[in-house]
């Protein structure tokens, strides 16, 4: 197993789970963390602008629980960048990490995202500005390249000015991102995954801490990547087959899973709070779909969770009771 904790701030880098919008809000995060005590968890990707200029509870408040957590920022004016941090700092993040791995067109025409790559003096201004702005750990999170970029020579350029300018945490999607023509699942999809190429990066810069994005599905691929390493961080998988989570936590700790019933139970009594706080049952479920996935009763599971939750807004003990039958449904299997 590689030193787990290299960047020595205290925060196991082992297993993250990737920041992902609309998906990875505080609701997941909590379900997430019930899942994955000590992951990395990251916020959805928060703009410096929308920091600077709208309410920023809307989009830092967040449970204690959560933590360690990272704040996820989105821009390419150093300036605003700094503000932005200056004021997420009061609420105590543990890492800020830019964004430059996103393609979708609404963030290249503010020119920030995964078009960053080509343009690393614009990176370097940036991440210049937030490690003035905190003393916490500044990490980029980029791909391996874009469009016709050398993925030889260009990520390694890449990467090393970076560093010069202080950063030696990267968190690598081990796929391009084309600019022109795909949508952004499609750049999740169909640029090819590279992971050799992310591990020369990791092999030739032991000074740096590099965690393997992208595609990781299998819990002893997963496994086997995370000895090769300085960590993984998972995006669709934790989020479409969260358990994963638990398996992982439990292979590291060599300990048994927690099981299904007791993650929904807590996210019942957390759902009480949400409710009672004005919120909704189906605010917190559409996070938990996927709980049950390849097991029995998964398909009942997303169902209630779904359909059944929308239509009994304030009612937590449907996810009590909708967990306890599928538990029987899987318990009853195993006898
Ligand atoms: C719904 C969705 C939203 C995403 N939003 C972000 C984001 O806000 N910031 C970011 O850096 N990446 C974002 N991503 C990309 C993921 O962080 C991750 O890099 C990508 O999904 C590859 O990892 P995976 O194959 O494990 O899913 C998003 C991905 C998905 C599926």
């Amino acid at each position: 197993m590689k030193n787990i904790n290299k960047f020595d701030d205290g925060i196991n880098r082992q297993l993250c789970v990737a920041p992902m919008m609309d998906w990875t809000n505080r609701h997941c995060r909590y379900f997430h963390r019930l899942l994955a005590p000590s992951a990395l968890l990251f916020t959805e990707m928060v703009t410096a602008d929308a920091i600077c200029y709208a309410d920023p509870n809307r989009f830092l408040n967040h449970d204690i629980s959560e933590h360690p957590l990272a704040l996820q920022l989105g821009g390419s004016d150093p300036e605003k960048l700094y503000k932005a941090i200056k004021r997420a700092e009061e609420y105590g993040f543990d890492e800020y990490n830019l964004n430059v791995g996103c393609p979708s067109d609404r963030v290249q025409s503010g020119r920030f995202g995964a078009c960053l790559m080509a343009e690393p003096e614009i990176v370097q201004a940036c991440v210049s500005a937030m490690q003035e702005a905190t003393e916490k750990p500044v990490s980029v999170k980029c791909r391996i390249g874009v469009d016709d970029m050398d993925i030889d020579t260009g990520l390694d350029e890449f990467i090393k000015k970076i560093h010069m300018s202080g950063i030696s945490l990267f968190y690598i999607h081990a796929r391009k991102a084309w600019l022109n023509g795909l949508s952004p699942k499609e750049n999740r999809n169909i640029p090819p995954l590279n992971y050799q190429r992310v591990s020369r990066l990791a092999v030739e810069n032991p000074a740096l801490t590099i965690i393997l994005n992208g595609g990781l599905t299998e819990k002893f691929d997963i496994i086997q990547k995370q000895s090769e390493f300085d960590g993984v961080m998972l995006g669709r998988a934790a989020y479409k087959t969260p358990y994963i989570l638990a398996e992982l936590t439990a292979h590291t700790h060599d300990a048994l899973s927690t099981d299904r019933f007791t993650i929904a139970d807590k996210m019942a009594d957390y759902a009480d709070i949400v409710i009672q706080n004005g919120g909704m049952l189906h605010q917190v479920t559409r996070h938990m779909l996927g709980l049950f996935a390849g097991e029995r009763g998964a398909k009942y599971w997303r169902r209630q969770l779904g359909e059944a939750a929308r239509l009994q807004p304030k009612n937590p003990d449907l996810l009590r009771e909708t967990a306890e039958f599928c538990c029987l449904q899987i318990n009853r299997e195993v006898a």
